[in-house]
């Protein structure tokens, strides 16, 4: 076992080490590199949601002055399918991964609208767009299939094999005394990062280099290299910085593929930029799910049946599925328990992961449910949670690696004030408003990757961090000078820190909130192999503590110590004319099967609805969360406080609408999609419990990008149904759907 950390660096509040780059403009981002040469391609999307390309004509397009080529699936790339077993989490180094397995132009089928029919390669930006605007298409339309209720009419869902069986759940529920039995409903979200998906794609011979928006560039790298018959040592994707992802990024778009087949055509750079009206149809979203949820007691308020079965909207060339009972596993003590998956085709593009894929509809569901079945038990939903609190993960049959869950329960209660609710509906009031409390648990698997890394001391007193990892706006940048600082006492001002670069040792992709929880562990250790280096300098012959044991030199301040003695880094390695001392990580996963590894909380949401001119708002949220240790305090609020407002989005505004006839997106852009704004943001407070779960790494890391915005939707409806009497069922809790 490593020695543990105990400098006061891990924890601290330390500033993003990038922060300057991004705010003086100096980060660049994909579409900020203007090639020399680079030509431009601009998409022409399809207007119609399924059928068939009849035709491309692009006589009127080519007038443009400066179109160079104008391509679609008579007239483009060979390529070549990613194959669907090329993913695995366990094997990043090697994997590739797409959503949409169909080629971009591979055949004139159109499976939703807004999927590339055509595209334009043009000398400028503007001339490109303008071409595209002007190639006409000519479909044959189908009758679309546009929402998860069409879809049900037409076929039978399809079942997949996410599901979980304990006991016998239907029996116990129909012996039951008390029950629950109702249908959630959550609509097609749609990610919406600032940055926009971008590639700027580059041959050279027959080496590819792209810059994009990609929250894995090794994983983008293989999937290019697949993509094109290359291997993989022929690509290199870069992103060193990204306007944030939300999951939209994870993997590889068409968009991406087109505009590095786009470049090898006409034999220069080309650079495609998706408009923000196609990041609602070409880059993935949160599909509709339908949950059906049944639950049970004894006359004691103990759960004694559990069935969360879910059905969600995929695309006809791809079934992804919502994991919406992931959480349900494992979330509560209950030995009769069910949990299915079904997937239903709508002529939608591909869901994809969106910030706690699963976990964040499928806990609007169960934890709605659980309030539920509180109040039909008459039992205060908080102390409800508490009774059916699962001491251990009764899914995996294995101990939990650390759950602090309960104490999340007191100190997030006792801050919001919970002893203040009166239970009675719509009972508390503030002048024109009716105040309701509610309470919902929120939770996400903690998971690890193996990760490697590189780092440099050198000789000027600086180290240097490499790690083909990214850092999507969460702060990994910042948490990889800590990992160095606090093994080396070298002030993060004077770490280099260097990522988003697939030629880089290889790192996770930035998603699953388990980026930290990986690369922490990978740099320590590559820290600890330069340190040992330095050391075997110190004590060689002609070394600064020549004839010393290696094992007398202690570590600190950026200096190795003998005794009284203390020289710095740079000293040593310039005694031995030496540039820099050198270190390798490479770090697994520990302790599989063992143990189960998770995440929890709580959040407290005081709701305020006024009657009088229908106007529901998020006043205040209270949330508790138990990731393990927290690295970072500034930047680890930051991801709660971001997620709950996205749970806020969730909760009462966010929606992507499909026109039930034509099958097309409705609301595909800033305007019409609504987001909460300033005026939306309660006051929160984010309490992060930080107890180490040494268990799973040694720094005691599990993560903390996504589970802020489980649960927190639950919470928002079981506070209206305390203010209002009314049970929402269907996300988002819009005001006309309590008048
Ligand atoms: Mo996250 S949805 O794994 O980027």
């Amino acid at each position: 076992m490593e020695s543990r950390m105990t400098d006061k660096m891990i924890g601290a509040a330390v500033r993003r080490v990038d922060g300057r780059l991004k705010v003086t403009g100096a980060a660049m981002y994909a579409a900020d590199h203007h090639l020399s040469g680079m030509a431009y391609a601009y998409g022409v999307f399809s207007t119609i949601a399924n059928g068939r390309v009849r035709r491309v004509d692009d006589t009127d397009a080519k007038k443009v002055p400066g179109v160079i080529g104008i391509y679609h699936h008579q007239h483009f790339s060979r390529l070549y399918r990613n194959p669907k077993t090329a993913f695995s989490p366990q094997d990043v180094a090697n994997s590739s991964k797409v959503e949409e397995s169909r080629l971009p132009f591979e055949d004139d089928r159109v499976h939703y609208a807004g999927q590339f029919v055509a595209l334009v390669v043009a000398d400028t930006f503007e001339h490109a767009r303008e071409a595209a605007y002007r190639v006409k298409v000519e479909y044959a339309k189908e009758k679309p299939v546009a929402n998860l209720a069409q879809s049900l009419r037409k076929m039978e869902p399809q079942a997949t094999p996410k599901s979980f069986n304990s006991g016998n759940a239907a029996s116990a529920f129909g012996s039951a005394p008390r029950k629950v039995d109702a249908v959630y409903v959550t609509p097609v979200e749609t990610h919406n990062p600032m940055e926009m998906h971008a590639t700027t794609a580059n041959w050279n011979g027959d080496a590819l280099h792209v810059y994009e928006a990609t929250q894995g560039v090794v994983v983008h790298r293989n999937t290019l290299a697949r993509i094109f018959g290359l291997p993989p040592d022929r690509v290199t994707v870069e992103a060193p910085f990204i306007g944030s992802g939300f999951g939209s990024k994870l993997w590889a778009w068409p968009h991406s593929i087109a505009a590095s087949a786009a470049s090898r055509l006409v034999g220069r750079p080309v650079q495609l930029v998706v408009p923000r009206m196609q990041m609602f149809t070409t880059t993935g979203h949160r599909p509709e799910t339908q949950q059906h949820l049944k639950l049970a007691t004894d006359t004691n308020g103990r759960l004694v049946s559990l069935q969360h079965d879910s059905i969600n909207t995929t695309s006809f060339t791809d079934a992804y599925v919502e994991n919406c009972g992931g959480m349900t596993q494992g979330g509560y003590s209950c030995p009769n328990m069910t949990v299915t998956h079904k997937t239903a085709q709508v002529n939608h593009g591909t869901p994809t992961s969106m910030r706690a894929p699963g976990a964040a509809p499928g806990l609007f569901a169960l934890e709605s449910a659980i309030d539920e079945m509180a109040l039909v038990n008459g039992i205060d939903p908080l102390e409800f949670r508490r009774k059916n609190f699962a001491e251990t993960d009764e899914s995996e049959k294995l101990p939990w690696s650390s759950n602090h869950l309960r104490e999340a329960y007191d100190q997030a209660a006792k801050k919001f004030g919970w002893e203040k609710r009166n239970p009675n509906i719509g009972s508390m009031r503030d002048g024109s408003e009716t105040i309701g409390y509610g309470v919902a648990a929120c939770s996400w698997d903690a998971m690890r990757t193996p990760a490697e890394a590189r780092v440099s001391l050198r000789n000027d007193g600086s180290a240097h961090v490499t790690c083909a990892v990214q850092d999507i706006g969460t702060g990994t940048y910042t948490v990889a000078a800590q990992t160095v600082a606090s093994l080396t006492g070298i002030p993060p001002e004077r770490i280099v820190v260097r990522l988003g670069d697939s030629s880089f040792p290889s790192g996770p992709v930035s998603g699953g909130s388990w980026a930290t929880a990986s690369v922490m562990p990978a740099i320590a250790q590559a820290t600890r192999h330069a340190l040992d280096q330095l050391k075997t300098l110190a004590v060689a012959e002609g070394g600064s503590f020549q004839g010393a044991k290696q094992e007398e030199l202690t570590v600190g301040n950026g200096t190795l110590k003998h005794g009284a003695r203390a020289l710095t880094f740079a000293q040593i390695l310039q005694a031995q004319r030496t540039a820099s001392a050198e270190g390798q990580g490479h770090t697994m996963p520990e302790q599989a099967g063992k143990l189960s590894f998770r995440s929890f909380g709580v959040h407290f949401v005081e709701v305020r609805w006024d009657p009088g001119i229908s106007h529901l708002r998020v006043a205040r949220v209270v949330s508790a969360i138990d990731v393990g240790r927290v690295v970072n305090r500034t930047t680890a609020s930051n991801q709660v406080e971001g997620a709950i407002v996205m749970g806020i989005g969730m909760a009462l505004f966010e929606a992507t609408e499909y026109d039930e006839r034509s099958g097309l997106p409705v609301n595909n852009n800033y305007a019409e999609y609504m987001v909460p704004v300033h005026a939306d943001q309660p006051q929160i407070d984010v309490i992060l419990l930080d107890h180490p779960d040494y268990k799973f790494n040694e720094f005691g890391v599990r993560g903390i990008g996504e589970i802020g915005i489980t649960g927190l939707a639950a919470a928002v409806a079981n506070a209206v149904y305390h203010a209002t009497g009314k049970r929402i069922r269907n996300l988002p809790i819009t005001n006309d759907k309590l008048m």
